[in-house]
């Protein structure tokens, strides 16, 4: 695991037009998606796995980026380092759309998944109408291996090496490189992913091998003589593509029979489909699906972590490759979170001491809080500590709000102004609100209460420019605090 990391969000397009946007969003109170949330991504780390997403790179701006950066604290590209984008001629690379999920993942210190090295799938014409010798075919699988792990070197975690070698009866995949090279090919690829970074971590994936039974036991035993023959095989990755309902009962067991042979485990490309269009029954069931798999996950002390296969149905591979299905993934096409998503949440021990939502919020909230909640800090004051994280053009604010006085808080709000156009865009363990440069947080169900002396953290992501000066003065419920 990466040491933990400062939650980031970065936001392009223009600053005018997004400054309009979340101004707008803001100030209606729309809870979001994500005011309020604890981010995927902290609630993970705290349990000690990660929380993943994948990302093409045309999702790396704007709302999408916003919440990939700031739930999420691992990415795995959707397409950009597949061979056919990486070296569409022989040769050749074209590094630049991996190299942009990359610099994301850094930019939002997240860990990167590289996938994929060898697949039979989205190969370059050159390579499979190329009618290669097995000699010179063994040479460009290892060149090309080697230039793509050597290129990233340092930067991956993770590299599904080789991606989806089986049938579905537990024998090998008729391709490109099983008919030509033999089984060898896989310990090939790994042994020279191994020589090129022998940091990262080197996974065989695949689909279909969650429960026990024919496929998985092909995996299973590919693992199994692979490590008795010492070559350089750290994990499996369970893809979890599922089908509404029917996640396997003995997902679980089965990554610990792999993770007994001496490798890690993780869920590589979850998604649950579903007939659309999606109803509260189905959503539902979906959230205890991805609960199962959370759960699954959680109770293998090797499972690394939890990637969705795209976070947002908005952009899902689903619906194109089967029509009719689709609405499979933790966020609705208008971004919003769905149970799916407070099931995932729960599951890492979020979500507060509330009950989470069942169905996903359909329309915003009414009017928010006009006066702040009543009792004020008694016979004393507060005390505001104010953090900042800040990069490029957004910053995440951690605010600490001690009540000094002698009596309990019940229920609050604090108040500050930015000084130099800041505009917050996400908040979590509070409710802000901003118009124009006032902002104001007010307390959620869970933690109304600040006992005599006790303390509330909150905290939000925003965007600044030109300079980012920290606010001089805060008010708790009409109370003037003392900031540091
Ligand atoms: O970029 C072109 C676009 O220019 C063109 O107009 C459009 C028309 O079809 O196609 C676009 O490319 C598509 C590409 O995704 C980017 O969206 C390809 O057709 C499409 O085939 C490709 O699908 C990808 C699929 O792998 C290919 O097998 C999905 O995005 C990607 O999510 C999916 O991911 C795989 C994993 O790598 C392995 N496990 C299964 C998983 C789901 O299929």
């Amino acid at each position: 695991m990466l040491s933990k990391r400062v939650r980031r969000s970065a936001l392009g397009g223009s600053a005018a037009a997004l400054l309009a946007a979340v101004t707008a969003l803001v100030a209606v109170g729309i809870p979001s998606a994500h005011a309020a949330d604890q981010p995927l991504r902290d609630l993970a780390e705290a349990k000690g796995v990660y929380m993943g997403t994948a990302l093409m790179a045309s999702e790396l701006s704007g709302t999408s980026a916003n919440i990939a950066g700031t739930q999420f604290d691992s990415v795995t590209p959707g397409n950009e380092m597949k061979w056919d984008t990486v070296e569409p001629n022989r040769g050749t690379y074209n590094w630049g759309p991996g190299d942009s999920i990359v610099a994301f993942g850094q930019a939002h210190n997240m860990q990167i998944r590289g996938h994929n090295l060898v697949w039979h799938s989205q190969l370059p014409n050159w390579l499979t109408s190329g009618s290669f010798s097995n000699t010179e075919l063994h040479s460009i699988m290892i060149k090309h291996v080697t230039d793509e792990v050597t290129h990233y070197k340092g930067k991956i975690t993770h590299w599904d090496v080789v991606n989806e070698p089986f049938n579905e009866d537990g024998t090998y995949r008729s391709d490109l490189w099983y008919n030509q090279l033999g089984v060898s090919y896989i310990a090939d690829a790994l042994t020279a992913a191994h020589a090129a970074d022998p940091a990262a971590k080197l996974y065989v994936n695949d689909y279909n091998i969650e429960a026990t039974g024919a496929k998985s036991n092909g995996m299973y035993n590919l693992v199994k003589s692979l490590k008795q023959q010492g070559v350089p095989i750290d994990g499996v990755g369970f893809q979890a593509h599922f089908i509404l309902g029917q996640v396997p009962s003995t997902f679980q067991a089965n990554m610990q029979r792999f993770a007994d042979l001496g490798v890690d485990v993780a869920v590589t490309e979850l998604d649950v489909r579903m007939q659309t269009p999606s109803d509260a029954t189905k959503l539902q069931q979906q959230a205890n699906d991805y609960t199962t798999v959370m759960k699954d996950c959680l109770g293998v002390s090797r499972c690394k972590g939890v990637t969705v296969w795209g976070f947002t149905d908005a952009t899902s591979w689903v619906p194109s490759t089967f029509p009719g299905q689709g609405a499979a993934t933790p966020y609705d096409e208008n971004y919003q979170p769905k149970p799916a998503y407070y099931a995932i949440q729960a599951a890492l021990g979020g979500g507060g001491t509330t009950t989470p939502p069942t169905t996903p919020p359909t329309t915003p909230p009414t009017t928010p809080p006009t006066t702040p909640p009543t009792t004020p800090p008694g016979g004393g004051g507060c005390a505001v500590t104010y953090g900042v994280n800040q990069w490029n053009t957004g910053f995440t604010g951690s605010v600490t709000v001690t009540n000094t006085s002698s009596a309990p808080v019940n229920g609050w709000s604090l108040k500050w102004s930015f000084g130099a156009g800041q505009t917050v865009t996400q908040a979590w363990n509070a409710t802000v609100t901003q118009s124009g440069a006032a902002a104001t947080a007010t307390n959620l169900s869970y933690n109304a209460a600040i006992a005599a002396g006790g303390t509330v953290n909150f905290g939000f992501n925003a965007n600044w420019s030109g300079s980012n000066p920290k606010p001089t003065a805060f008010t708790l419920n009409g109370t003037a605090c003392t900031v540091s």
